[in-house]
């Protein structure tokens, strides 16, 4: 197996690229089927043989437990620790108590911090939005801390009411309104881990020549885990790219000190020298002005549970969660998982409806990241040129006025046949 590894901080590629994939459950076989001659190809038209992928199955969700008893068996994490990438698809998160979702244990374990959804709007999607192609946005959501750290305890065992007794006694908790039927959940947010998240999103913001990073939270009324994660951001901006960035938190500032038209003055050389603009927003606002303004937002750098409702909200205004991609990315230690960003979609599995772009655009970010652009982006044009020709699946198919329904495999070869 040739694996990407880490030498001195940088990916090292080999021409010979092994990358383990999961296919997933419900529609995952399908959106594979169609996507892997898709990715191969491009692959082979961009290099002509000098860069390949040899793929390696691997298995977890529903498949694995049906070969080998577990949902996640240990060998998956292994290999994924070796080969330090993967390309999965979806997974259903098995029912019952006492089971956690996959996915999450997998960003944990793996402690893939930053989970990257790009957002863009491609030419002739059916989308509720009268123009949607102002919506070009990058979120680094926060992956392993808030509520997703799964610390709750729950109403009425002896642990929870212990747990508040110690709240009400030794910290002076009197806001707990119904302490004898309340569960309790523990929501840390820490430093390291915001910084290390925003730090990300500024990198990224800067090499792709970004014009700002917005830090989105509800710090309003959690001031010292949401609250705090926008401080650290600032902070992180004004001590580490102090030449590169200028902060709103810096402009509030020489407001306050020099007045309104001062700041304003410093702004506008700021933005004239091409500095990247770090400024914040509450998280409920956020939500309006990506309707109202999305064209003001740019890349986006918010808490866990912000980025799970964010991530969809955006899908949804260029599209829908068929052609939303995704990464699961630790920037120090090289681990990355690429994914659909959708679920296993039950309701349409083996009936040859799933829109496998979603898929095939995360295998793109992971072209992406390990420096084979040449590839990704004739993935990107060849969905560029089949959505403009309305040769879509059912998904857009139902919502554009005379397209040409394609299956998901249809759809891949046409693909394929584009990039011919
Ligand atoms: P879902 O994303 O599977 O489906 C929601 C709706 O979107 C359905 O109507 C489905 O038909 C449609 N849809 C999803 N992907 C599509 C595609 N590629 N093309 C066309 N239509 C598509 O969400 P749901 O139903 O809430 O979850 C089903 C299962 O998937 C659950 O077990 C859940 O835990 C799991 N899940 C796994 C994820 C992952 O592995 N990353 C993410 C979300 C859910």
């Amino acid at each position: 197996m040739s694996y990407l590894s880490i030498k001195d901080g940088q990916l090292q590629v080999p021409n010979q690229l092994t990358v383990p994939f999961i296919q997933g459950d419900g529609i995952g076989p399908e959106i594979w089927q169609a996507s892997k001659k898709v990715i191969d190809t491009a692959i082979y038209k961009a290099y002509h043989g000098q860069k390949t992928i040899q793929w390696q199955e691997i298995y977890a969700g529903q498949t694995a437990f049906e070969k080998f008893g577990t949902y996640l068996p240990d060998e998956t994490l292994a290999t994924i620790q070796e080969a330090k990438l993967a390309l999965k698809g979806p997974l259903m998160t098995p029912i019952g108590e006492g089971f956690r979702s996959l996915n999450v244990t997998l960003r944990q374990t793996l402690d893939l911090f930053a989970c990257v959804r790009p957002v863009r709007y491609f030419s002739g999607v059916p989308s509720p939005l009268k123009h949607p192609e102002k919506t070009d946005m990058v979120i680094f959501r926060e992956n392993t801390e808030d509520v997703y750290a799964g610390i709750e305890f729950l109403a009425g065992q002896a642990e929870t009411t212990q747990l508040i007794e110690v709240l009400k006694e030794q910290f002076g908790v009197q806001k707990i309104r119904f302490p004898q039927t309340s569960s309790i959940g523990i929501k840390p947010v820490s430093k390291e881990g915001s910084q290390r998240l925003i730090a990300a999103a500024i990198d990224y913001a800067l090499a792709n020549k970004r014009k700002s990073v917005t830090l989105v939270h509800k710090g309003n009324i959690m001031k010292f885990t949401e609250g705090h994660f926008k401080k650290w951001g600032y902070d992180l901006a004004e001590e580490k790219y102090t030449d590169v960035c200028f902060t709103m938190q810096t402009f509030e500032k020489i407001a306050k000190k020099e007045g309104k038209e001062a700041a304003q003055k410093t702004l506008n050389d700021a933005q004239k020298a091409g500095k990247l603009i770090i400024k914040d927003v509450i998280a409920d606002n956020f939500l309006q002005q990506i309707l109202l303004y999305p064209e003001k937002y740019d890349v986006i750098a918010t808490c866990n549970l912000n980025g799970d409702y964010i991530s969809d909200a955006l899908a949804a205004q260029v599209g829908g969660i068929g052609i939303a991609p995704g990464g699961n990315i630790n920037y120090h230690t090289g681990y990355a998982i690429f994914e659909a960003s959708h679920g296993t979609a039950p309701d349409i599995a083996g009936q040859g409806k799933a829109n496998p772009c979603s898929l095939l655009l995360s295998a793109c970010m992971m072209l992406d990241y390990v420096g084979w652009q040449a590839a990704s982006h004739r993935i990107i044009c060849a969905i560029e040129h089949a959505i403009r020709n309305k040769t879509v699946t059912s998904d857009f198919a139902q919502a554009m006025k005379e397209a040409t329904l394609l299956s998901t495999q249809e759809f891949g070869d046409l693909l394929v046949d584009l990039m011919e």
